[in-house]
């Protein structure tokens, strides 16, 4: 298995890291525009090899596509990250275009590849791959819904002082301020978290999860990177490995949850065809009121995109 990951910056560097000390792929390239920057970074994951225990091999390449040849899958990280007081849409020119010459150079080499990407604006940013990708839906897809479920489950984790492996839940929409986690749908080892938390707390969770990514960049002053890759690499996994695993990943809907032409975070099935299948879950009145208004959101940044299209 080949895995190409495009922007050897904070979030590129550290999903090749998870791949190749996991050993999900044997063949890593890590592809950025800067000189030098991505051989760089491959030649220190490399050298961890030897101290880690693992042979999966990572190499850099500076804009060289020929390196990435034959990819099975693609993750694009390339493009600029959120600065404080920045807003995820305010990126959206600079990192549409990024994403698409990125997306070109990538099907151009690597035609059966399984696109996924990460830079943000996540939704739109997608949609401006799969527009440039001229590929089937279920092979172009985003990565936020792993990493915003994570957060939610973190907090709780924190908040009942039990494992993060014990919280399940299910978090929709947009990857932005509107994103839609689901109290219904959280449980922890089977028990309804509504029986663990009260709801006033529950409810300050969950507004803490949609503004989870602006936290970290308060503290940091840049965007986060761990949780991020990782994310990325385990949705690598779940398709280099045909896993057939249930995660939230930002979709193109035609029909489900009555919406159509949108890019929008749902549960699906993911294995070694990439979406194998999107879930349609019974949502309440309710949680539909919120899922329309995320994906409303999301929609007025995909309209900006096909503006801009529309106009160059
Ligand atoms: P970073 O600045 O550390 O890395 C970005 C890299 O992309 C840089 O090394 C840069 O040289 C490279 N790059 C720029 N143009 C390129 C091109 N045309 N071809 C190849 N490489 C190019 O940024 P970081 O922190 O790694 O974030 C990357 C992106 O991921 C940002 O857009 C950020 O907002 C987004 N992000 C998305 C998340 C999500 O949940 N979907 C979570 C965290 C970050
Ligand atoms: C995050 O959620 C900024 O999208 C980035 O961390």
């Amino acid at each position: 298995m080949k895995i190409t990951v495009v922007g050897a910056g904070n979030v590129g560097a550290t999903c090749a890291d998870v791949l190749a000390s996991r050993e999900i792929a044997n063949e890593i390239v890590l592809l950025d525009i800067k000189e030098g920057f991505a051989e760089g970074k491959a030649l220190d994951i490399w050298q961890t090899a030897p101290i880690n225990l693992y042979d999966s091999r990572t190499v850099g390449s500076t804009n060289d596509y020929g390196m990435t040849k034959d990819s099975d899958v693609v993750v694009i990280t390339s493009g600029l990250p959120r600065k404080p007081g920045m807003s995820r849409d305010d990126l959206i020119a600079t990192n549409a275009g990024i994403v698409k010459t990125v997306t070109e150079n990538i099907v151009a080499h690597s035609p059966n590849a399984i696109i996924i990407v990460v830079s943000n604006p996540l939704d739109v940013m997608t949609y401006c791959a799969f527009l440039n990708a001229k590929m089937d839906s279920k092979k172009v897809f985003g990565m936020a819904g792993i990493l915003d479920t994570a957060r939610y489950r973190a907090f709780l984790a924190s908040e009942l002082n039990v494992s993060p492996k014990d919280i399940q839940a299910v978090l929709m929409g947009g990857h932005g301020d509107t994103m839609v986690p689901l109290p219904r749908y959280t449980t922890v080892s089977g028990i309804p978290v509504t029986e663990l938390i009260e709801e006033e707390k529950l409810n300050e969770i969950i507004e803490r999860t949609k503004f989870g990514g602006g936290e970290i960049v308060k503290l940091l002053g840049t965007s986060a990177w761990y949780a991020p890759g990782a994310a990325a690499a385990q949705m690598v996994e779940a398709i280099v490995r045909d896993q057939k695993r249930i995660f939230p990943v930002c979709a193109w809907l035609q029909g489900e949850y009555g919406m159509k032409d949108i890019y929008l975070g749902v549960p699906v099935v993911l294995g070694k065809n990439g979406i194998e299948k999107i879930i349609e879950l019974h949502l309440n009145d309710a949680e539909k009121a919120l899922l329309a208004e995320s994906a409303e959101a999301v929609k007025s940044v995909m309209d900006v995109l096909d503006n801009m299209n529309a106009n160059a």
